[in-house]
C-alpha cells in the first residue's frame, strides 16, 4: 500500500510539473500542451470526445489554461497533501525499513518498543532539516542565481508568447520527464495511430506500480542480495538516464535505435525481475540491524 501510494504521488507530482509548465504560456507551454493533450486524442473509438472534454475546445486556449491553472494551484497540490499523508499513515503502520532489511517489528523490548528502532526525534528531525537545508540551498541558488539554468529549467521558447500560428523548431519536455518521452518516441506509429507509443509511455510508468510483486528476493537490502540483481538495477539505472538524455535531442536515425534499445532494457527489468530475484546467492540476513 505504502508503494501504491508512493507510485499515485508520482504521477500526480508529473501532472502538477506539466500542468504549471503550460501557466507561463510561453511558446513551450502552449506547444507542449498540444503534444501531451493530443495523445489522448489516439485512443481508440473515444479519443475526439476525451480530447474535446479536456481542451473544452477544438484547439489548446482559454478553457485549457483557466482549467491548468485551477487543478495547478489547488486541486491537484490538495490531491498531493492528502496522498502524503495517507503515505505516512501507511508506512506507519509496518514500520520504516532500514538498511539491513531486518523487521522492525519483530524484535520489540518489555515496552512494546522496537529494539531495532530510534526514535523519529531528534535523530530523523535533525537528519531531515539537514536534507531541507541543502535542498533550500541549491533551490535558492538556482531561483535567485540562475533561473534558466542553461535552459534545463526555463527552455528559451518559452521566453516567446504562445503563438498557435508558429512551431517552434523543437518541442521536449524538461529532463524530469524525458525518459518517459523517449519511450513515447521510440515506438513507431501504427497504421497512422500513436496509440502504441502513447500505450508504451504508459506501460513504462504503471510497471512501477507492479514492481513489489515482480520481486522474488528473499533478501530485502541490497547488501545482501545477489550479484545478477545488481547487475539488472545497474542497466536499468543507466538506461533511465540515456532515455532522459535522450529525450532531450533531436531525433535522428541513431538516436531513435538508441531509444528502442534502451526502452527494451527498461522494460526487461521488470519482465525479467521474478527471474533474475530468484536466481544467485544471496548473503545471510543478520536477525538484528548490525549497525546501533
Ligand atoms: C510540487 C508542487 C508544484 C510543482 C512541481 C510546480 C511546478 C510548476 C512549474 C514547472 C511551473 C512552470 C514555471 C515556469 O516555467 O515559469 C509552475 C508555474 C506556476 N505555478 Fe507551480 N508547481 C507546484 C506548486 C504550485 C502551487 C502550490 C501553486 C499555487 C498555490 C503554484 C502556482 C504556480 C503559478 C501561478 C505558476 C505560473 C507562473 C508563471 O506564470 O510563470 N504552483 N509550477
Amino acid at each position: 500500500l505504502i508503494w501504491i501510494l508512493g507510485m499515485v504521488l508520482y504521477i500526480a507530482l508529473m501532472a502538477e510539473a506539466f500542468m504549471g509548465y503550460v501557466l507561463p504560456w510561453g511558446q513551450m507551454s502552449y506547444w507542449g500542451a498540444k503534444v501531451i493533450i493530443n495523445l489522448f486524442g489516439s485512443f481508440p473509438i473515444f479519443g475526439e470526445l476525451i480530447l474535446e472534454f479536456i481542451l473544452g475546445d477544438f484547439s489548446v486556449g482559454d478553457p485549457v489554461l483557466n482549467r491548468f491553472f485551477s487543478l495547478h494551484v489547488i486541486a491537484i497540490p490538495l490531491i498531493l497533501v492528502i496522498l502524503v499523508f495517507m503515505h505516512i499513515v501507511a508506512l506507519h503502520t509496518v514500520g520504516s525499513n532500514n538498511p539491513d532489511g531486518v523487521e522492525i517489528k519483530k524484535n520489540k523490548d518489555a515496552n512494546g518498543i522496537p529494539k531495532d528502532g530510534i526514535p523519529f526525534h531528534p535523530y530523523y528531525s535533525v537528519k531531515d532539516i539537514m536534507g531541507v537545508v541543502v535542498f533550500l540551498m541549491i533551490f535558492s541558488a538556482i531561483v535567485f542565481f540562475a533561473p534558466a539554468l542553461g535552459g534545463y529549467f526555463l527552455e528559451a521558447p518559452n521566453f516567446v508568447e504562445a503563438n498557435p500560428l508558429k512551431t517552434p523548431g523543437r518541442i521536449a519536455p524538461l529532463w524530469y520527464l524525458t525518459p518517459f518521452y523517449s519511450v513515447l518516441r521510440a515506438i513507431p506509429p501504427m497504421f497512422g495511430s500513436q496509440l502504441p507509443g502513447v500505450f508504451a509511455m504508459f506501460a513504462a510508468l504503471s510497471i512501477l506500480v507492479a514492481l513489489p510483486w515482480l520481486d522474488r528476493s528473499k533478501v530485502k537490502s541490497i547488501r545482501y542480495r545477489s550479484w545478477p540483481y545488481k547487475v539488472a538495477l545497474g542497466i536499468f539505472v543507466v538506461s533511465f538516464i540515456v532515455l532522459g538524455w535522450l529525450g532531450m535531442q533531436a531525433v535522428t536515425p541513431l538516436y531513435s535505435l538508441m531509444a528502442q534499445i534502451f526502452t527494451a532494457l527498461y522494460f526487461a527489468f521488470f519482465i525479467l525481475m521474478p527471474w533474475f530475484t530468484s536466481i544467485g546467492k544471496t548473503k545471510p540476513v543478520p536477525e538484528r540491524t548490525t549497525e546501533r
